[in-house]
C-alpha cells in the first residue's frame, strides 16, 4: 500500500513538501497519499502555502478544524480512521509535534500500521507545552523515527527508544528553506504590496520581523500587553513587521490592545505566504519569535534570531546557531536587540545535515527500511 503522509498546520507543509518531492523522485517511486486533517482551514494560511511549497493537492481533506485539544484530536482520530482502512498503507509518515501529528499516529499504531516520525526526539522538557506531549507519545508509538540533530537521538534512547528505530536524517525544513530561496520574494516588494508607512521602510537599520503565537505567549491578556509593550520599546530603535497568526490578531483585538502598536515603527500584516516569509527574514536585521520553525529558519539563512521563549527543543540553534533564548525578559530583550544593532549579533554556523538533502535521505531510508521485515517487528 501506500505511504500515508500527514499534514494538519501550518508547520507541517514546509516539512512534508520535500519528502512528497523525495519520495516521488526515488528510483523507483514510491506511492503516497497525502491527507490534510484541516486543522488549519483558514484560506490565507493553506492555499498560499501549497502553492508556494509546490505541494501537491490533499487526496483527501478531513476537515476537521478547530476545537479544544480533545475535540480536535478526536475529530482527526474519528475521520483518519476510515482513510486507513480504506488505503491499506505500509506505513503512516507524521511531521513536527501538533495535535494531527499524534491523532494520526494513534489511530495508525492501532491498527498495525507503523508509524514513521520525521522531527523526532526534540524535547523543550516543558509539559506546560502541548506540542511537547505531542511530541513524547508520538515518539513512544513510532517504529522510524527521524531526526534533525544528534541530541535528538539522546532524548530519545533516554525515554527507552531503541536507538536501532532512529535515523539522523536532517532538517526537512531546511530543505524548502533551500528551495523556497531561489524563489523568494523580496522584503521590499512584500512590504510596498502591503502598502505599510514609509518610515518603516527607510529606516537606516532596516527592519526586525515578529511572529508571536504560542498558548503561553498570547493568551492572557496581561501576558501579551507586557509583551507588545517591549516590542513597543525596540520599535524604538528598530522598526518591527508582524507577521499576525489568526489566533493573535484575535486576541490583541479581544483583549483592546490595539493601542500598543503605533503604525509608524510598527505593522501588523495577515498571514504570509511562505516565499513572502522567506524574503522579509532574509532581508531582516532580526527576527523576534516563539516559533519553533522560524528559530531554524534564521540558522539556515543567518540572520540573528530572538526567541521569546524560556526553553528551546532545538538546542542546537543556540549552540551552533544564530538563536539565544530571551524568554519574555525586558532587559533581556532589550539588551538582546542593542548588540544586535551594534553589528554583534551571534553569527552562527549551518548544523551538521541542515544542507537542503534531508528529505532524499529519509526517502532512500524509508524504502530500505519498509523492503526489510524490519518494519514488521518493530512493532
Ligand atoms: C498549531 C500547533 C502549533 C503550531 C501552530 C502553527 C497544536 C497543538 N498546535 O497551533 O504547534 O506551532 O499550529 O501555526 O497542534 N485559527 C484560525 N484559522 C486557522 C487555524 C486556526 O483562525 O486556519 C485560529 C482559531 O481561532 C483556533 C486557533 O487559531 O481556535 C488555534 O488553532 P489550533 O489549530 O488549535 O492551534 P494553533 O494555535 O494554530
Amino acid at each position: 500500500g501506500p505511504v500515508i503522509c500527514i499534514v494538519g498546520a501550518r508547520p507541517n507543509f514546509m516539512k512534508m513538501a520535500p519528502i512528497l518531492r523525495a519520495m516521488a523522485a526515488h528510483i523507483p517511486p514510491m506511492p503516497v497519499l497525502l491527507v490534510h486533517t484541516g486543522q488549519h482551514y483558514d484560506k490565507d494560511m493553506n492555499d498560499r502555502l501549497f502553492e508556494d511549497l509546490r505541494l501537491p493537492r490533499p487526496d483527501a481533506n478531513l476537515e476537521v478544524g478547530s476545537g479544544t485539544h480533545a475535540i480536535q484530536t478526536a475529530e482527526v482520530m474519528r475521520r483518519f480512521e476510515p482513510v486507513v482502512d480504506a488505503h491499506k498503507p505500509s506505513c503512516v509518515a507524521v511531521v513536527g509535534d501538533v495535535n494531527s501529528t499524534l491523532a494520526c499516529a494513534l489511530v495508525a499504531v492501532k491498527k498495525g500500521v507503523p508509524v514513521v516520525h520525521i522531527e523526532a526526539g526534540l524535547r523543550s522538557y516543558d509539559r506546560a507545552m502541548p506540542e511537547e506531549i505531542n511530541r513524547i507519545l508520538t515518539d513512544q508509538i513510532s517504529a522510524r523515527l527521524y531526526t534533525t540533530e544528534r541530541t535528538a537521538e539522546d532524548n530519545l534512547v533516554r525515554e527507552g527508544i531503541p536507538p536501532e528505530r532512529v535515523c539522523f536524517a536532517g532538517n526537512v525544513m531546511i530543505d524548502s528553506v533551500v528551495f523556497g530561496r531561489a524563489n523568494a520574494r523580496s522584503a521590499t516588494e512584500t512590504l510596498r504590496a502591503c502598502d505599510i508607512n514609509p518610515l518603516v521602510l527607510s529606516h537606516p537599520m532596516g527592519y526586525g520581523v515578529v511572529t508571536l503565537h504560542r498558548p503561553s505567549n498570547v493568551d492572557k491578556p496581561e501576558t501579551l500587553r507586557a509583551l507588545l509593550g517591549v516590542l513597543a520599546e525596540v520599535a524604538a530603535s528598530l522598526p518591527l513587521v508582524f507577521a499576525l497568526h489568526p489566533r493573535t490578531r484575535s486576541n490583541i483585538d479581544r483583549f483592546g490592545l490595539e493601542d500598543l502598536v503605533d503604525p509608524a515603527r510598527m505593522v501588523l500584516l495577515p498571514p504570509q505566504g511562505y516565499l513572502e516569509m522567506l524574503g522579509l527574514m532574509a532581508g531582516a536585521a532580526m527576527v523576534l519569535t516563539d516559533s519553533g520553525g522560524l528559530q531554524e529558519e534564521t540558522t539556515a539563512l543567518g540572520v540573528p534570531c530572538l526567541t521569546l521563549r524560556e526553553n528551546t527543543e532545538r538546542p542546537i540553534t543556540v549552540e551552533q546557531g544564530t538563536n539565544l533564548l530571551v524568554g519574555r525578559n525586558r532587559a533581556a530583550i532589550l539588551g538582546a536587540v542593542q548588540e544586535i544593532l551594534a553589528g554583534r549579533g551571534k553569527r552562527g554556523r549551518l548544523p551538521e545535515f541542515w544542507d537542503g538533502h534531508a528529505a532524499e535521505r529519509i526517502a532512500a531510508d524509508l524504502y530500505q527500511w519498509l523492503m526489510s521485515s524490519q518494519s514488521g517487528i518493530a512493532l
